[in-house]
């Protein structure tokens, strides 16, 4: 198989990269942000047609340097690819996602930033088999989704460990640095998406992401705090049967499976023994420690340019929680400031949600220059 690999220096791109080695998929179109040693060491090592990056200069002896406003998207379109795997952060993601899908190629999707911005504009893609998620949680849900007819189903939940201060005092969040943050109990991945486990805004996204990529309203979509994360989804029947998923944590098993679609990828991962089993406790998020659950949750039902404005603000306050400028507890309220100040545009295009996101990013910006969130 022919692969493009949008993100190809990041945490789901070199998992990818892995996958590719180890199944002899081919890479012909790689991108990055920047043109760091390491992008450099995946281009002589994969030898692509095309490649791209924002940040930095060279050239390559082979393949073409594609540059410039649509670079991805070009990527993303180019002729010798079968199948894109979108693992850059955020709304970057968007155009070239939507462009392969309109084209009828099929995209496997870890960029959740981007999913839920598109909303509407991806109905039907799941269904259609050209979206495929990248997401523990989405493609478990997925799974369990798959043949089941809809009105059969009452309540889809996800999973989450509850982030690396989940067993903090709530009251002592406040102090949390960006290294304590950090300490995802489960998961190795990019800073971004480990604050945003912290915060359980990833939760959110994920939220609003399940209710795009699978046509559920929100009243039937739910999250449960499971330390291990052997479970990544279960789904609840109307006969009051529960379904659930399991598989060690790992990357590598959504990554294969989408890839693999529709068949199964055979041995992606080492199976589960009872042993690893012994604690599968589950509970319910409170909503004083993680008060970013009903934030998304609003931001998802309201839709329209909103989802966009959410992870966009999110992105600048996890930036600036990075940078020691505003503390832990400051993230969530930041965001919240700025939705509430978001006039929401509905059934947006691309234009308008594009507009949105950089509304959201200058707003977001606005509030931290005048100090009104600390
Ligand atoms: N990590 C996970 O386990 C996981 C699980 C599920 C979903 N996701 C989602 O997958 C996406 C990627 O996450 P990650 O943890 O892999 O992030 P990451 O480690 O920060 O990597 C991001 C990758 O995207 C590249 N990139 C960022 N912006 C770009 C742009 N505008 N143009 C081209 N390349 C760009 C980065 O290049 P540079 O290295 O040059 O900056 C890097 O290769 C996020 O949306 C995340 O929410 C991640």
């Amino acid at each position: 198989m022919n692969l493009a690999v949008l993100g190809a220096t990041g945490s789901v791109g070199s998992q990818t990269l892995s996958v590719a080695r180890r199944r002899g998929h081919r890479v012909v179109a790689l991108a990055a942000r920047r043109a760091s040693p390491e992008f450099w060491r995946l281009v002589e090592e994969f030898r692509p047609e095309a490649y791209t990056f924002d940040e930095g200069s060279g050239e390559a002896a082979f393949g073409r340097r594609i540059a410039g406003p649509n670079a991805l998207t070009e990527l993303a379109l180019w002729p010798a690819v079968d199948t894109v795997v979108l693992a850059v952060t955020g709304f970057a993601g968007l155009a070239p996602m939507l462009a392969a899908v309109q084209a009828g190629r099929r995209v496997a999707a870890a960029t959740k930033e981007a999913i839920i911005a598109g909303g509407d504009l991806l109905r039907g893609a799941v269904a259609d088999g050209l979206l495929l998620p990248v997401d523990s949680e989405h493609a478990a849900a997925y799974q369990l989704l798959r043949g089941r007819p809809p009105e059969t189903v009452r309540r889809l939940i996800i999973t989450t460990s509850g982030g690396a201060l989940r067993d903090w005092p709530i009251e002592r969040l406040a102090e949390a640095a960006p290294e304590d943050a950090l300490r995802h109990p489960n998961w190795n991945m990019g800073n971004l998406i480990t604050i945003d486990s912290a915060t359980l805004i990833n939760k959110g996204i994920e939220l609003i992401e399940a209710h795009v990529l699978f046509g559920l309203p929100f009243a039937q979509l739910d999250v449960w705090i499971h330390p291990t994360q052997i479970v990544h989804a279960l789904c609840e029947t109307v006969d009051g049967a529960l379904y659930a998923s399991l598989a060690r944590p790992d990357m590598q098993l959504p990554i294969e499976q989408a890839l693999a679609h529709p068949n199964v990828p055979e041995g992606a991962l080492r199976p589960l023994e009872p042993e690893d089993m012994a604690e599968l406790r589950f509970a319910r998020p409170d909503p004083r420690r993680y008060p970013s659950l009903r934030l998304c949750r609003d931001a998802g039902t309201i839709g329209g340019t909103m989802p966009a404005v959410l992870t966009a603000a999110d992105q600048v306050a996890v930036r600036a929680f990075l940078a020691g400028e505003i503390g832990f507890a400051s993230i969530v309220p930041l965001v919240a400031s700025v939705l509430e100040r978001h006039e929401v545009v509905e059934s947006p295009d691309l234009e308008a949600l594009t507009a949105a996101d950089r509304w959201a990013r200058q707003t977001a910006e606005g509030l931290l220059r005048r100090s009104e969130v600390r």
